[in-house]
């Protein structure tokens, strides 16, 4: 159920309060008794105390305190932090809706409190027997706040369910979202967003000679699906359209360069970027936003089977390219070269790719942040990177010389699909460049995708990363 977010011009005397402060000199006095007031003050100040609860019987008042902090992008994350920590408490105490008070007149802080609350409070209960008992309290949170508008209230509320979306689709397991399932999730998506869904099926896939999705696809007892969801306004601000493109891997076993031991643990998340792309879309269409934006979405697991390609295969792919394939388990690469260039027949103004595709970005960086690199999209990549930090979904970018080429060479086709040990992640974004030819970002979302414990805002499991990121990206575009 999602959290949802509204305005109010009152307050009641039966509201529960959350009092928004940087500092105490600001706290209302009216709403505490004489004790309780004295006691906020000197335990801010002496104690260094931030969050405070007192029931009042008809009803609940908290006073949360939030780090200064002059950086803005630092200083929106403090908020959301703030209102997921609180959340703790909110649902403990059963309570249902709750007002934030923003004290201070900072709108766009009270906004990013709530969205944390909101997307710390999201759940994923469809496999419990009793999710009735499991079942976040907290469904309203209002803000009392002058400047907020209904347009950003109703933006944030988009994208927070955007985001829910993909962390849905991210938790379901393969057993349930093979890729015809993940296929038609999107349609579903897109009858609700009026956004168009086009999706190519296993003959429609052989007609268009995507070798690198039918080779991985090839050890699958399941055919694999390309998807294709789109939103085309009225007027739309671009003549040629963003393309975002996701790995949609919907488990990764390595197929014969099997994974062992725990590698293979969480591995039906190797479909973020496919959800996360195909979500971004499905926000930006429902917020009507005046942009031509299309998702690409290459879908099939990995598997191990008698029939599946091995090391050794050279694969002719959708542009002609022969690829010798050195490890199975480089495959995301394979379904989105595939993708990449059929990207090519839109003639796009910029294409990102999002993709689980390297445990290497992992090492490199960990959970906190997205591998970036691009070509040909330097002033492209100074926004994305603002809209990183806006939303704290931030790139870390890497090198992408041209000597990295070099190192995914073949002796017997044209490219192979590793390169050596060194540089994992950009020999992957190299392999993926080889089948572009417009300006081209390239994410790597290994690390952020998925996380085994809860953490800030995210609960354990699919995070929703970069759907944030992209609704920004392209909100970014209109308002200058
Ligand atoms: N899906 C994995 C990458 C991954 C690792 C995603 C950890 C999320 C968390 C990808 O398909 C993969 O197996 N990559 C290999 C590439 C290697 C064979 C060159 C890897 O990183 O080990
Ligand atoms: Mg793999
Ligand atoms: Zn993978």
């Amino acid at each position: 159920m999602q959290t949802i977010i509204t305005t109010t011009d009152r307050i009641s005397a039966t509201d529960n309060l959350i009092f928004l402060v940087t500092d105490s000199k600001n706290l209302p006095e009216k709403y505490f008794s004489k004790e309780e007031y004295a006691y906020v003050k000197t335990s801010q100040k002496k104690h260094k105390k931030n969050t405070f609860v007192f029931n009042h019987f008809k009803r609940w008042i908290f006073v949360q305190f939030v780090e200064k902090e002059r950086n803005t992008a630092l200083r929106l994350e403090n908020y959301r932090v703030a209102g997921a920590k609180l959340l703790g408490s909110l649902n403990n105490n059963k309570l249902h809706t709750v007002v934030v008070v923003d004290t201070e007149e900072k709108p766009k802080e009270t906004l990013a409190f709530a969205e944390g609350m909101a997307l710390a409070n999201y759940q994923f209960l469809k496999y419990k027997n009793n999710p009735a008992e499991k079942l976040n309290t907290l469904n309203t949170v209002e803000l009392f706040s002058k400047g907020i508008s209904d347009k950003e209230v109703d933006n944030l509320n988009i994208v927070i369910d955007g985001t829910c979306k993909c962390r849905d689709l991210v938790n379901e397991p393969l057993a349930y979202l093979n890729a015809v399932k993940f296929a038609e999730e999107f349609e579903k998506m897109g009858k609700a967003a009026d956004a168009k869904v086009e999706i190519f099926n296993k003959k429609k896939i052989e007609t268009l000679k995507m070798g690198g999705l039918l080779a991985v696809n090839k050890g699958s007892v399941d055919p694999p699906t390309f998807s294709i969801v789109e939103w085309k306004p009225k007027n739309p601000i671009n003549n040629k359209p963003y393309i975002f493109v996701g790995k949609g891997v919907v488990f990764d076993t390595g197929g014969m360069n099997v994974k062992t031991a725990d590698y293979m643990n969480n591995m039906k998340c190797d479909m973020a970027g496919g959800a996360a792309v195909a979500s971004a879309v499905y926000a930006i269409a429902r917020a009507a936003l005046p942009v031509h934006v299309i998702a690409i979405v290459p879908a099939t697991d990995n598997r191990v089977d008698g029939n599946a390609y091995v090391n050794g295969d050279i694969i002719t792919m959708h542009d002609g390219t022969k690829v010798e394939v050195i490890n199975t388990d480089a495959e995301g690469r394979m379904i989105l070269a595939d993708a990449l260039s059929y990207a090519k027949k839109y003639e796009p103004h910029l294409v990102i790719d999002v993709a689980t595709l390297t445990g290497s970005a992992v090492r490199a960086i960990g959970k906190y942040g997205i591998v970036g690199m691009h070509s040909k999209a330097e002033n492209e990549f100074k926004q994305l990177r603002k809209s990183g930090e806006t939303v704290c979904e931030r790139l870390a970018e890497f090198p992408f010389w041209k000597d990295y080429e070099d190192l995914i060479k073949s002796e017997v086709g044209d490219i192979k699909n590793i390169g050596g040990v060194e540089g994992g992640a950009i020999t992957a974004g190299k392999f993926l460049e080889h089948f572009t030819d417009y300006p081209f970002i390239h994410l790597d979302i290994a690390g952020p995708a998925f996380n085994e414990k809860s953490y800030k805002y995210f609960p354990a499991g699919g995070s929703g990363v970069a759907v944030r990121l992209l609704f920004d990206f392209i909100k970014s575009k209109i308002s200058g």
